[in-house]
């Protein structure tokens, strides 16, 4: 049986992964709005994921014997300075979730929770993957390379995750 606390922060974190599917919409309209289609789709791709993340935790939870609560996502609004300052949002955001997990994930360990910990543990490698993507996009948007080209260097969808994010924890 989850603790309360360890079920109170996977709860939580399920709000974190909607507003990160938010977030990334927000971001891919940024450049939609700019027929930079490829640089959306990645992002509208993204999104899709970060859902597929907060539907890990609550089947998890629910496999667990909880019924979660749907935390409030938070808005996300397309307004940023440049394409480089979308970027940035989105290599800032992953590494708060990264940081997120982590601490759940010392709770889990406290606890000696078995059931937990290899499921945090397939965050924890889910995160490090994002946090490479977003920071080499960040590096090619930093570049300065026409952002319709560097469509063609955008870095390789993350289809082994998605797949995985649908799957039973
Ligand atoms: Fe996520
Ligand atoms: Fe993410």
């Amino acid at each position: 049986m989850l603790s309360k606390e360890l079920t109170q922060a996977l709860n939580e974190q399920v709000g974190h992964e909607l507003s990160a599917h938010n977030h990334y919409l927000a971001v891919a309209v940024y450049f939609a709005k700019r027929s930079l289609d490829g640089w959306a789709d990645f992002f509208f791709r993204q999104a899709e994921e970060e859902r597929g993340h907060a539907m890990k935790i609550v089947r998890f939870l629910l496999d667990n014997d909880v019924a979660p609560y749907i935390p409030e996502a938070k808005e996300a609004r397309p307004q940023y300075a440049d394409a480089a300052a979308a970027v940035e949002s989105a290599v800032k955001a992953e590494q708060t979730v990264t940081a997120q997990f982590e601490a759940i994930m010392a709770i889990a360990q406290k606890e000696n929770d078995y059931r937990a910990l290899p499921l945090l543990q397939w965050f924890l490698n889910e995160q490090i993957e994002e946090e490479a993507t977003a920071s080499k996009l960040l590096d090619i948007v930093k570049s300065g390379i026409n952002l319709f080209q560097a469509q063609d260097y955008l870095p390789a969808p993350h289809a082994a995750g998605e797949a995985e994010a649908g799957a039973e924890a």
